[in-house]
């Protein structure tokens, strides 16, 4: 009797056993990792403006970019997408004209009032000036 009580357990034992872990799995059995595919997905979707996010807060934040550049729309300055179109057309530098080094090429007529800025420009770090750059290239698809 105690002996068949025993292999009862045994034989209970080794189903929990093999049904262990509620893991989730495709239709082949394989285990699928959803928190996984996501972040690839969004990862991939930012890659080609790793630093796009930070250029936003600095333009919208200590840059104030924002209160002169609009995404769409001409405001005191050119809209954002205006500048990223002529300069990927000209390719030409932003990371120059911000440091004051260059040449205004979207609306010259302009140029004092943008100038303005590059006391603040100037203070801003490379990676700074990047990640305006990357911003701003960013909005046009
Ligand atoms: C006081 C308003 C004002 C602010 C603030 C401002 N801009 Fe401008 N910006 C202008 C005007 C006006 C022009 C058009 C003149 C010109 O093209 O240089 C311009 C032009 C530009 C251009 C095109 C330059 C070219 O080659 O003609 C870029 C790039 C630019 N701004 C980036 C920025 C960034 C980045 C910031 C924030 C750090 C900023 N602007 C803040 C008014 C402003």
């Amino acid at each position: 009797m105690k002996t068949i009580l025993k292999s009862l357990f045994v034989v209970v034992g080794l189903i929990m056993v093999s049904c262990g872990g509620d893991k989730k799995v495709d239709k082949f059995g394989n285990p699928v990792s959803e928190d996984k595919t996501t972040t690839e997905t969004a990862k991939s979707e930012t890659s080609a403006f790793p630093l796009a996010e930070k250029g936003k807060e600095i333009f919208e934040g200590k840059g104030t970019c924002a209160t002169c550049h609009k995404p769409d729309i001409k405001l005191v300055g050119p809209s954002i997408i205006d500048i990223a179109k002529i300069y990927k057309e000209k390719n030409a530098n932003m990371i120059t004209f911000l440091k004051g080094e260059g040449e205004p090429i979207v609306d010259p007529t302009q140029y004092e009032v943008m100038k303005a800025n590059f006391a603040l420009t100037k203070t801003f770090s490379d990676e700074e000036l990047q990640s305006l750059e990357q911003y701003i290239y960013s909005q046009v698809k």
